[in-house]
């Protein structure tokens, strides 16, 4: 076989936090101040997941906010998430949702940026948080250790630029590559059955280029890929590494955190499928025996 031809990808980035910290703030500063150009009067889709442009680079972020999809994916196995940006409000200081966000990016082997949010607000005191996120194995690099810590307001939008770089400097550091030229891998963000459409899903790529036309199977689900649309509703004919979006076509609708791949053909496809709801019937049967 030829060698593996790796390229560099985009980093996907997720934001945790305590309850109240900012995260829905910080996705929203992000996304109304770099989002790729739209057409005028396009409308930017949800399609859980969207991507920004930083210095003529571009960052994924999962538009989940809060680490329920996070640890929803993770139970089923999917690793889809480089960098966490956990959000700490700088009036706060790190809680119980915190502790949990910093404990589920180590064991996933995630990198952390430190968001110290809401710098605006009287009583906000970055230097209490950067000694708490010792207390929790996070050294901030100004205290000499690795832990990149950013001081912003989500609100004020302050700072927002100097984040979203410094998340792009943790990306370099990881080495993020993947290969466009093979068959597509991913894994499912969220599916829904839409009324005039059929079963839709958003899927991350994160290996390979997905293609109009290419069969596809996720979890229980397969098909030919119909049409496919980026994060904002345009109609795309090829998606690479790291790129969000959505695809139509599917015989039924998959669950979030389910894997995707390409395969050679339907009856490869139908294979698979049938095994898989075989496997899930008989864990079904099992479970009624115990
Ligand atoms: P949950 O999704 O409920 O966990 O909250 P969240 O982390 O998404 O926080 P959200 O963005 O909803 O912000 C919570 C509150 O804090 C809102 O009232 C925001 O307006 C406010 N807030 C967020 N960021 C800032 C900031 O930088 N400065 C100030 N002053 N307020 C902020
Ligand atoms: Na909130
Ligand atoms: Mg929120």
């Amino acid at each position: 076989d030829a060698p593996e031809q790796l390229e560099d990808r985009s980093p996907v980035v997720v934001v945790m936090g305590h309850v109240d910290h900012g995260k829905t703030s910080l996705l929203d500063a992000i996304r109304s101040t770099n989002v790729i150009e739209t057409e005028a009067g396009g409308i930017t889709q949800h399609i859980g997941a969207y991507r920004v442009r930083v210095n003529e680079r571009k960052i994924t972020f999962l538009d989940t906010p809060g680490h329920e999809a996070f640890t929803a994916m993770r139970a089923r196995g999917a690793q889809v998430t480089d960098i966490a940006i956990l959000v700490v409000a700088a009036d706060d200081g790190i809680m119980p949702q915190t502790v949990e966000a910093i404990n589920h990016a180590k064991a996933a082997n995630v990198g952390i940026v430190v968001a110290i949010n809401k710098i605006d607000k009287e009583g906000a005191n970055p230097d209490r948080i950067k000694q708490e996120l010792t207390e929790h194995g996070l050294i901030p690099e100004d205290w000499g250790g690795d832990t990149i810590c950013v001081e912003i307001s989500a609100k004020k939008r302050m700072n927002i630029e100097d984040l979203l770089e410094m998340v792009l400097l943790v990306a370099d550091m990881r080495d993020l590559k993947a290969n466009p030229n093979r068959k597509a891998k991913g894994t499912v963000i969220e599916a829904k059955l839409d009324k005039g459409r059929g079963p839709v899903a958003s899927v991350l790529v994160q290996n390979g280029t997905l293609k109009i036309g290419d069969t596809v199977v996720a979890g229980t689900a397969f098909g030919h890929i119909r049409a496919m649309l980026d994060d904002k509703g345009k109609k795309i004919k090829k998606a690479g590494p790291s790129v969000p979006v959505e695809i139509l076509g599917l015989d039924e609708v998959p669950e979030g955190g389910d894997e995707f791949y390409v395969v050679d053909d339907e009856r490869m496809a139908k294979n698979v499928v049938e095994k898989r709801k075989q496997k899930a019937k008989e864990e079904r049967i099992g479970s009624h025996n115990v």
